[in-house]
């Protein structure tokens, strides 16, 4: 496969959305336990938007490429048809529809690590797979391997219409959580309509004047104080910080999930973050909740490969609802030879 021509977003630099560039460049090669994926949708997240302008600078030294991307094409979140497999490569063969996270998602083929992919659940669409690992693996895992959510336990999901929290609404209730959901004005409908008990505007109410308590904080955007952050919470309550954007141009928000795990070992609630493990058994375990008609990936904006940038520039001006999905291929297209 590697040498024939495909159409990619190149980024040869950090910076805007208006570095991205649409260009037909070689499709890679698979390595052993690789496996090319011919894309059908990509997703749209803020990691890739981080990993497009380099900020927080904490992106670069993490290994990201100090003065520019290491890794020209940009884009995690892939759904596809395997159209080769590396010689070490078990779990798939050509043909196999598959989700999960690629190298360079943004193309028309992509290179993913094995353990990083999963069988698509037939009950999805290209366009619904294709936003499903990123933002779907790291809300399962902050409500259980981490938050240890129980059925019936009260949950407030701070962030509830963007990507994370879409599927943390729709998790949190299939578990049994009793669930408040907090966005912007806007995007109250679209909470309301992935099945929050509870939705709060945080334009014009304090949902953490302490009124409320609950057993599980999934702090996912706003970046409130830690303080207030503990005021909601039960005595014995869970605060799990997955982000939060803006906070100082070097390490970004980063701080306060380093108070968080600091004060923990001081106080009788838990308050902790962690950073999503990126493995197909997670995106296995969501690919269940799919399949059970629990979660439904709530697909936003739709663009074609050519408006990347444009996407890009949406999700940075919080345009986007829930997921933003690259349309690669339409449904039922057959691939280029
Ligand atoms: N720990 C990890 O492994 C991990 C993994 C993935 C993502 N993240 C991080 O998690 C964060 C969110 O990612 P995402 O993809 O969900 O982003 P997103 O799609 O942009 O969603 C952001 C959410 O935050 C809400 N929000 C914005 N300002 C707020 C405020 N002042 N108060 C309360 N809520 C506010 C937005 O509500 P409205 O749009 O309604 O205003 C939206 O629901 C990012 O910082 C990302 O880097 C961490």
């Amino acid at each position: 496969m590697a040498g024939k021509g495909m159409r990619a977003v190149l980024q040869r630099s950090y910076g805007s959305a208006d570095t991205l560039q649409l260009r037909t460049v070689d499709r890679p090669a698979v390595g052993a336990n690789e496996v090319l994926v011919e894309v059908h949708a990509a997703g749209v997240d803020r990691g890739t938007w981080h990993l497009m302008t380099g900020m927080p600078y904490l992106v670069r030294f993490a290994g990201f490429g100090l003065t520019k991307p290491k890794q020209a094409i940009p884009g995690l979140d892939v759904a596809g048809r395997v159209a080769a497999v590396g010689t070490g490569v078990t779990r798939f063969a050509p043909g196999d529809e598959v989700f999960g996270i690629a190298t360079g998602a943004f193309a028309e083929y992509a290179v993913a690590s094995e353990h990083k992919l999963a069988h698509k659940p037939s009950i999805a669409t290209f366009e619904q797979a294709g936003v499903l690992a990123v933002s779907g693996i790291t809300a399962l895992q902050a409500l259980t391997d981490v938050g240890k959510l129980r059925a019936g336990q009260s949950v407030l999901i701070i962030g509830a219409s963007g990507g994370v929290g879409t599927y943390a609404v729709q998790l949190a209730k299939a578990l049994g959580a009793e669930v408040t959901g907090v966005a912007g004005t806007a995007k109250l409908d679209l909470v309301r309509s992935i099945g929050a008990d509870h939705i709060v505007d945080y334009t014009r109410e304090d949902y953490l004047d302490g009124d409320r308590r609950y057993d599980l904080i999934v702090d996912i955007g706003g970046r409130n104080a830690l303080r207030r952050l503990r005021r909601a919470l039960t005595p014995t309550g869970t605060l799990v910080i997955v982000g939060g954007e803006g906070g100082g141009r070097v390490a970004g928000g980063v701080g306060r999930q380093l108070r968080a795990v600091l004060r923990s070992p001081t106080v009788k609630q838990r308050l902790t973050t962690f950073i999503s493990k990126e493995h197909h058994a997670v995106m296995e375990r969501l690919a269940e909740f799919v399949k059970s008609g629990d979660v439904v990936p709530a697909v936003g904006q739709r663009f074609s490969l050519e408006d990347t940038a444009a996407a890009m520039a949406a999700l940075q001006a919080g345009a986007t609802s829930g997921k933003t999905v690259i349309v690669v291929r339409g449904s039922g297209t057959r691939a280029d030879a």
